[in-house]
């Protein structure tokens, strides 16, 4: 990220702003001895996990894992940048940022020129419009009456601005004029259309249901108009077409109003149609979102990224919408998010089945019972295949076994397994087999990218507590010494971290040393994007040490790193000589004994 605001300028804001005042203007703290206490912002909770310390001028919540500085808190709680949340922290001690020098394509503060601004203005005056319209007139009758049947509140009508467009072709057009807007501009946004023989403009929208679209920051950008009678070839929904102001692929209806449960709940729920979000408010979901009627873009997705890693899909069950869950699982994957899969039942969207079961089933049943990713792509796998030919059950096989593969739970693997054997009638000792001969040729596939070594590898998850401590202790003590660092730096096998999120927090911090001669973990942690990454940063920098013994500590700690690098080692020859033993190489199985003989000896002298 390129660091525009100048150094000095980031250290004198910081140097005036005190954590406990800038958090206290969100939540209430409670001080207790030299720390202060409160309601984690991050996470639901009926106890006071989360504490401020004055000290270190940090906060940590012991229930979620958050934590950070005045400026990540910033950055975390307001979806800012780094550099907005400067400015931010700036305008209260009396110093001025110049954000917009520094702003890359950043939605919030981003520079919006007049002729954008007039756009917003002229889409807050038709929202405004077409509520008056929906609402206070005879004309709008009939889409009131629809709204109502399909089972909209006045209280939800008016809280997502819904609103009605009048028949006429130049209703609109006529009251822009005479509100003053340049006719051409609005052509240009998107609410009128110029004529093709040029002698005007007339109303884009007419008799619809209109539903406003907003940003981020819950402007209107754009609408969206249902037809009420469902007669002829016009299409069903109308959508603002892109303009300057509206770009679809980097929209998700509702964010805005999602934004604070989302953060709450920690979890997302994606719907394909904005129809569906609103419908499942009546089940009391409220962090749903959808696309704006295309399919998920990089760009909706990074934005999700930034509020919540976990995610559950509901898209209607037909088979379009099989198929777009597919893809978007796909690339929510690929961006290392958690994700469930909600499924429909008979070719239902959200919103027929919330009518047809009820509020409650659907929150029970079908947001509230999810299925893992694997288990939904085993049965995406599975439809359109006959079993009754051996060649779909062998792809089947094929394709099931891959995401068997890269399950992260070791337990869930079995059962899938199991489950699979059942399924096709293929014993569990052949399954095996080919999940091994998987397992490897990913293993081998990951072996040339550094990076992800470790994620196959058998774990030992009751060594994990220890590790877990060593690692964060050393992480602790390179921190606040830069020597720490440079001990290591030139093999990639000797970083003593086994986890994959230390490894690129030292890679990190390599970069952050070449560039910085003190050590300033504050500094450190806000230049990083990952907030999952800050987070552990921020519990290293917590941990308390005993400065009289930091020279123990470290080698205690580098030792155990050690040893648990070589445990792993020594449970992957195993495996190895299993199927060497099988496959009666004996050459092999002699050579990998040797090996984990002298693994194990090696062990003793550490
Ligand atoms: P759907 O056809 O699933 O609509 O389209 P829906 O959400 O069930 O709506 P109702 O219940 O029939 O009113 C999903 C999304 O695709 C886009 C819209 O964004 C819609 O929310 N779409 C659909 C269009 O843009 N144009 C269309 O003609 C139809
Ligand atoms: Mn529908």
């Amino acid at each position: 990220m390129a660091q525009r605001i100048p150094e000095e300028t980031i250290e004198q804001i910081r140097s005036q702003s005190d954590i406990v005042d800038v958090i206290g203007e969100y939540m209430q703290l409670t001080k207790r001895g030299r720390n202060y206490f409160g309601l984690c912002p991050f996470h639901g909770e009926q106890t006071p996990s989360f504490s401020v310390s004055v000290d270190k001028q940090i906060f940590h919540c012991f229930g979620c894992g958050a934590g950070g500085n005045a400026i990540t808190f910033l950055m975390d709680i307001d979806n800012l940048s780094f550099q907005e949340a400067v400015a931010k922290l700036g305008e209260k001690a009396g110093i001025e940022v110049d954000v917009a020098e520094h702003q890359h394509h950043h939605h919030v503060v981003e520079n919006v020129s007049p002729a954008e601004q007039k756009m917003l203005e002229a889409h807050a005056f038709c929202g405004e419009y077409y509520k008056h319209l929906l609402l206070n007139t005879e004309d709008g009758e009939q889409a009131l009456q629809y709204l109502e049947n399909r089972g909209f509140t006045r209280e939800m009508i008016e809280a997502y601005g819904i609103g009605y467009a009048l028949p006429n072709w130049d209703s609109l057009t006529t009251l822009l004029s005479r509100k003053g807007f340049d006719l051409e501009m609005m052509a240009e946004a998107g609410l009128i259309i110029r004529k093709e023989d040029g002698t005007g403009y007339f109303d884009r929208f007419r008799h619809r249901v209109m539903f406003p679209i907003r940003d981020e920051t819950s402007k209107i950008i754009a609408f969206s108009g249902r037809i009420i009678d469902q007669s002829g070839e016009n299409a069903k929904y109308m959508n603002s077409p892109e303009s300057p102001i509206f770009h679809k692929g980097k929209v998700l209806y509702n964010l805005d109003q999602a934004r604070p449960v989302i953060r709450k709940k920690r979890k997302i729920v994606l719907f394909e149609g904005f129809m569906d979000v609103l419908s499942a408010k009546k089940a009391e979901v409220h962090n749903g979102v959808a696309s704006m009627g295309t399919a998920l873009t990089i760009e909706q997705i990074q934005k999700l990224k930034r509020l919540s890693n976990e995610i559950i899909i509901c898209y209607d069950g037909d088979n379009a919408g099989w198929e777009a869950a597919k893809r978007a699982a796909d690339l929510l994957k690929a961006e290392k998010f958690s994700i469930e899969v909600a499924l429909l039942p008979n070719g239902l969207d959200p919103d027929d089945y919330i009518r047809q079961f009820g509020a409650q089933l659907f929150q029970d049943k079908i947001i509230g019972e999810p299925l893992d990713l694997t288990s939904f792509m085993l049965t995406y796998s599975k439809r359109h295949k006959n079993f009754q030919y051996a060649t779909d059950i062998e792809q089947y096989i094929e394709e099931a076994i891959s995401y068997i593969a890269v399950d992260a739970s070791i337990v869930k693997r079995e059962l899938y397994m199991k489950q699979l054997a059942q399924e096709t009638g293929v014993s569990e000792e052949t399954l095996a087999v080919q999940l091994r001969h998987k397992a490897q040729q990913q293993q081998s596939r990951q072996s040339t990218e550094p990076q992800n070594v470790a994620v196959q590898m058998p774990k030992m998850t009751r060594k994990l507590t220890a590790i877990d401590r060593a690692e964060r202790l050393i992480l602790a003590m390179m921190l606040d010494n830069r020597d720490r660092v440079y001990a290591f730096q030139q093999e990639e096998e000797q970083i003593p971290f086994v986890r994959e999120e230390y490894k690129a927090i030292f890679n990190e911090l390599v970069d952050f040393y070449e560039q910085h001669e003190q050590a300033d973990f504050h500094r450190f942690a806000e230049g990083l994007e990952d907030r999952n990454l800050r987070k552990i940063i921020m519990e290293a920098a917590l941990v308390d040490r005993d400065p009289d013994h930091a020279e123990e500590e470290w080698s205690d700690c580098i030792r155990q790193v050690d040893k648990y690098k070589i445990q792993q080692l020594i449970a992957q020859r195993k495996q190895e000589l299993k199927e060497a033993e099988k496959s009666h190489d004996f050459i092999r199985t002699l050579k990998i004994s040797q090996e984990v003989i002298e693994l194990t000896r090696s062990l003793a002298y550490l």
